[in-house]
């Protein structure tokens, strides 16, 4: 390439570069130039969007959920939270999780998970003071909550989106499972509740 055209390119690629770090200020500059909130918010898609394919052509195939027979299963299998003492297939929520377990394996600081005011397992129930700020507005205004926190001297964008009953088996199953009869016996969840939510964390710097 002559060094005219190398040299339009390097001007270029300068410039690319000097609008990409300058458009949104030091957070943005960690996520590559893009809003962590716009960030947090393509995550949310994608694990929202994966939870429902399981449920859908995965889980709806099996011929039972949690030892009920389901009319559309074709497949002679369970879906059930003992999945690997029975061979069974896991639930969603514990697909997530284990989605979740490997991710935070990965050397970033990023960080899912699923949390709930009425957690059956131990590890979802909210654990500092602003996943407990966090899932009370949610719960309360039904839509995703969202702020940078420091956690550790590090900084981060967080965010929590509401998780809703949105079918007839996230209440049923949740009501009567004996986890949750015992500890929240009055709670009963209706369709369309906030069961809980998709908290995602984004680390702004040293990630
Ligand atoms: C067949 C039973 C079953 C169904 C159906 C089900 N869940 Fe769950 N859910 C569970 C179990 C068991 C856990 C705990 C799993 C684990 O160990 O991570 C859980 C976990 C969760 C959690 C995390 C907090 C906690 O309880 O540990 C949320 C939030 C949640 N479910 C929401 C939903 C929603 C929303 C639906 C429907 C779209 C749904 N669930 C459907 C059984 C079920």
């Amino acid at each position: 390439m002559r060094s005219r055209t190398l040299g339009f390119f390097a001007l270029a690629a300068a410039i690319c570069f000097t609008a990409v770090a300058c458009s949104g200020g030091a957070e943005s500059q960690a996520t590559g130039g893009v809003k962590p909130e716009l960030v947090a918010d393509y995550i949310h898609t994608a694990l929202a969007s994966d939870r429902t394919a399981y449920t859908k052509h995965v889980v709806n195939r099996a011929k039972k959920l949690e030892g009920k027979p389901k009319k559309d299963g074709v497949l002679a299998i369970e879906a059930t939270e003992g999945w690997e003492s029975n061979d069974g297939i896991p639930l969603p929520a514990q697909m997530f999780r284990l989605g979740s377990e490997i991710a935070s394996e990965a050397d970033t600081a990023f960080t899912y998970n699923l949390i709930s005011t009425w957690y059956i397992n131990d590890a979802q129930g909210p654990k500092n003071d602003f996943e407990k700020k966090a899932i009370q507005q949610v719960e309360k205004t039904g839509e995703p909550f969202k702020e940078y926190q420091e956690v550790g001297g590090k900084k981060y964008f967080s965010a929590l989106y509401p998780d809703k009953a949105v079918a007839e088996a996230c209440i049923t199953c949740h009501n009567t499972h004996p986890v949750h009869k015992e500890r929240y016996p009055d709670k009963v969840f209706k369709m369309d509740d906030v069961m809980g939510g998709i908290m995602i964390n984004i680390p702004l710097e040293g990630a």
